[in-house]
């Protein structure tokens, strides 16, 4: 009965993760790799199903596997490595695919939501699929039936995917015989929903309409105290949260209250007759403070590309080791 196994991922979308993938991802799983045997991916193959430039994908992947790094995976104690690397990734999504009905996949509304910009008709295969391939992701590192727990830390939005899993891996095991534990939903403790800085009634995404609006981990401390000084927030003058009448005061104090560890009430009290300038003016330390060595130990990881192809390749084969060993019994099982 070893640690319960964990499964995450982020895509490699941007040059930067936000503040809202730093607290309502990445560092959760930081958290996550002693008291679990971790498994951490940067899905780029999901990053295709949108349009996109090999070169600045190629880049990203860097980017993202340097960041996940920097915040405080540790390849000795968690597996952190690309997806298009394991190629059983491909693979079972395939298999699962043909276990999915048409009418199921399409109710999935993360597709809806991705497709709408352009609509269903010039949207990819590929990001109709996606929560099949997702599936393919998390079922690979199955642990052995009977063993241990099998988790995925999940946010709200990827909720109805952890649930299409469940069913995939139900449906398998009902058809083909007992192959995979059905992961459960690893509910974070703390995972603050952030708001954009300039629309804060909308969440912080790097779909945001202005850049002012996003708080980037390796921005740099110039632009990222100007971004928080210029926080929207409203005409009163008291620091307090309500979220439906103060969203801009409300959502740096979530910030902050999620960077420093202090409740939000311990914070109204810290500020009790102070401005928002002040406000804003700590919370810009706060953030410089955190971000500012991650910034650095995530340059200094790019500065060395073949030392974090190294790294990355290790967590690969170690991925692969678990990928391939399930394949093993899947093919068996689907009679190929
Ligand atoms: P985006 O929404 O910018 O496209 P992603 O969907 O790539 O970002 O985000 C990856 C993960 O980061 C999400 O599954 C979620 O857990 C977390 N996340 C993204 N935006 C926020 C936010 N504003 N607040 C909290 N967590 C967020
Ligand atoms: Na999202």
């Amino acid at each position: 009965p070893g640690r319960p196994r964990v499964l995450s991922g982020i895509q490699p979308t941007a040059d930067s993760f936000h503040l809202g993938n730093y607290l309502g991802a990445v560092r959760n799983w930081v958290g996550l790799q002693d008291s679990h045997e971790a498994f951490y991916m940067v899905v780029d193959m999901h990053a295709i199903t949108v349009d996109y430039d090999p070169e600045v994908l190629r880049q990203r992947i860097r980017r993202s596997a340097a960041q996940l790094f920097a915040v405080g995976l540790e390849p000795s104690r968690s597996t952190v490595f690309v997806q298009s690397q394991v190629h059983e990734h491909a693979e079972l999504a395939w298999i699962l695919g043909a276990l999915t009905g048409f009418g199921e996949a399409s109710r999935m509304t993360q597709f809806k939501d991705k497709s709408a910009k352009h609509g269903t008709q010039a949207a990819s295969v590929g990001l109709f699929t996606y929560p099949i391939l997702q599936a393919a992701d998390i079922l690979l590192y199955t642990p052995p039936l009977g063993g241990k727990d099998f988790q995925v830390p999940v946010g709200e939005d990827q909720r109805q995917h952890l649930e299409l899993t469940r069913t995939l891996a139900g449906r398998f095991n009902h058809r083909f015989g007992p192959t995979f534990v059905e992961p459960d939903a690893h509910i974070l403790k703390s995972t603050a929903k952030i708001q954009d800085l300039q629309e804060p009634e909308r969440k912080m995404s790097k779909s945001s309409s202005s850049p002012q609006g996003i708080i980037d981990i390796l921005d740099e401390p110039g632009p990222l105290k100007k971004k928080i000084m210029r926080a929207v927030t409203d005409a009163e003058t008291e620091i307090r949260y309500d979220p439906e009448t103060k969203p801009g005061v409300s959502n740096l104090l979530t910030i902050m209250s999620a960077l420093g560890g202090e409740p939000i009430e311990g914070l109204e009290g810290h500020f009790a007759g102070a401005g928002y300038g002040q406000l804003k003016k700590e919370l810009a330390e706060l953030a410089l403070e955190t971000f500012g060595p991650i910034r650095e130990r995530t340059l200094e990881l790019l500065a060395d590309p073949a030392e974090l192809d190294r790294m990355l390749a290790k967590g690969a084969e170690r991925a692969s080791e678990v990928a391939a060993g399930t394949m093993d019994t899947v093919r068996e099982r689907v009679g190929y």
